[in-house]
């Protein structure tokens, strides 16, 4: 899985042979400019489902409720969920594990699949004080290592198709995924978890910043920025536009 926010990257993650496409609330930080992803609304995620929606051929749309939308009241956490069906996502994904699963066994009740997310879960940023890694305490805990497993355990009861597992470490996210009978998709959770999932910015080095977590499978950002630099100095130049590229 790879997040994709417009038509244009959508098309071309869904053609690199993704099997999901996350409209994440990720949008957030990577497109807005935002300290974390607290401020996204539920019209601003429709509006990036739809877009991503309208260009993938074959992988299957998966919208993030944004934080606000399904917390406070179940009523809430299906009609958001529908709305980001009517935009075009197939599945929602929702943050948060036992305290989320009456939630997750509504939504899923109104025919709407639901991928869970759990451990670090940026919506939780003042909980956690900051996105930081879950699941190395003991106790019971919000974030500690029996409470994830208990979430985990908690979303698949409820109904969820799959879960996120994001930002624990290695063993306790392979101890969840032996644990649990529907697939989790990691991020910053090691190896061993039945799939994966990154930020599309992450993987194609659009980022400003490298994340331990997250590995740039190419540095598009320099070369955007070259290109752009580029094309200013042909400007300047009188290089650009030449013959070939203006009408007679
Ligand atoms: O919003 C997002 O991009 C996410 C992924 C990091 C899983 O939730």
């Amino acid at each position: 899985m790879v997040t994709a926010y417009d038509a244009t990257f959508a098309s071309i993650v869904d053609a690199g042979g993704v099997d999901l496409i996350l409209v994440g609330d990720s949008v957030a930080t990577v497109m807005q400019g935002q300290r974390n992803t607290l401020g996204v609304s539920m019209e601003q995620m429709e509006y990036h489902v739809q877009m991503v929606a309208s260009a993938r051929s074959l992988a299957l749309v998966v919208g993030d409720l944004p934080f606000g939308s399904y917390q406070s009241s179940i009523s809430d956490a299906v009609h958001n969920s529908i709305r980001l069906i009517k935009a075009g996502a197939e599945m929602v994904k929702l943050e948060g594990g036992v305290h989320v699963a009456e939630q997750i066994r509504a939504i899923s009740n109104a025919d709407v699949p639901v991928m869970g997310h759990i451990g670090l879960t940026p919506q939780s940023y003042h909980r956690m004080g900051g996105n930081k890694i879950q699941g190395r305490s003991d106790g019971e805990g919000a974030g500690s290592k029996d409470r994830l497993l208990a979430d985990a355990l908690a979303v698949q009861e409820s109904g969820a198709c799959a879960v996120v597992i994001e930002g624990v470490p290695t063993d306790l996210a392979k101890n969840i995924t032996e644990a649990l009978t529907i697939p989790t998709i990691g991020i910053g959770a090691g190896p061993h978890c039945d799939g994966q999932v990154l930020v599309m910015h992450d993987l194609l080095g659009l980022s400003p910043r490298t994340f331990t977590f997250a590995k740039p499978y190419v540095q598009l950002r320099e070369q955007a920025q070259s290109a752009v630099a580029q094309y200013v100095s042909e400007v300047q130049s009188g290089a650009w536009p030449d013959a070939d590229h203006s009408f007679s």
